[in-house]
């Protein structure tokens, strides 16, 4: 289980990566939150930093705590991106979406210089795929999208999927920041993560998966005493 240390050990050693004058993307999650805190206490001590968020949920936070933020449109360049993730494999590729967040996590971290995933050791798997993969959908035909995302699954090698459309405790539907579906694909064991993400993203009605293959430059994994880096 992760502790609230090891989080905010990797979240600090992050920190390393921030300079005066950066365009940054904040990501979203309890880890990122993190992230978002000490940048504000920096902000509060003079740093100049310009941010870009992930989700409504860190936009609410950046506010709260005076961090600056820009509208999208203006973005001409995105330095630096620290995101968490949901789960992380040796090559540094990624599960995301855990938060629902995936869409706009992943058009920011693509479009930045550098990507850093602040993650706690219980993220680190030798393969993806325990951790069910979030598709997002549009409700316009998503039980014709969900078929299309199974045979998707089933033709990636992925023995047995299930894909289920994911729901808030009380059964309302969760609908994302863009107004979607989110289908969580249980997969247990992602054999080629490459030649899935390149077949969910050729199904009509996907607008985007929680796969992040080869943005991530950066994974650092806290510990208790301190955090590991590891470079892509
Ligand atoms: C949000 O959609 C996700 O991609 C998060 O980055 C992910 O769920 C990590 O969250 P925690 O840091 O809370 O584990």
């Amino acid at each position: 289980m992760a502790n609230e240390l090891e989080k905010q050990n990797a979240a600090a050693a992050a920190m390393e990566f921030v300079e005066d004058g950066m365009t940054i993307g904040l990501g979203t999650g309890s880890t990122a939150k993190y992230f978002v805190q000490m940048l504000a206490e920096e902000i509060a001590d003079g740093l100049v930093v310009r941010c870009i968020e992930t989700s409504e949920q860190t936009r609410r936070l950046a506010e709260s705590l005076g961090v600056p933020l820009i509208p999208s449109e203006q973005i001409e360049r995105i330095h630096l991106t620290v995101d968490g993730a949901d789960e992380v494999d040796e090559h540094g590729f990624l599960i995301k979406g855990g938060g629902a967040a995936l869409l706009r996590e992943k058009i920011i971290a693509n479009a930045s210089d550098h990507m850093v995933v602040i993650a706690d050791p219980s993220k680190q798997v030798e393969r993806l795929g325990k951790f069910p993969l979030p598709v997002e959908v549009t409700p316009f035909g998503y039980t014709i999208t969900a078929k299309k995302v199974y045979d998707a699954l089933c033709s990636s090698g992925i023995d047995r999927p299930r894909v289920e459309l994911r729901a808030q405790p009380g059964g309302r539907l969760v609908m994302t920041d863009g107004g979607n579906y989110i289908l969580d694909c249980h997969c247990q064991r992602i054999p080629d993560a490459e030649s899935l993400a390149a077949r969910l993203s050729n199904v009509p009605g996907v607008v985007e998966h929680g796969l992040f293959i080869g943005i991530a430059r950066t994974v650092i994994i806290g510990n208790e005493a301190g955090a590991t880096v590891f470079e892509f």
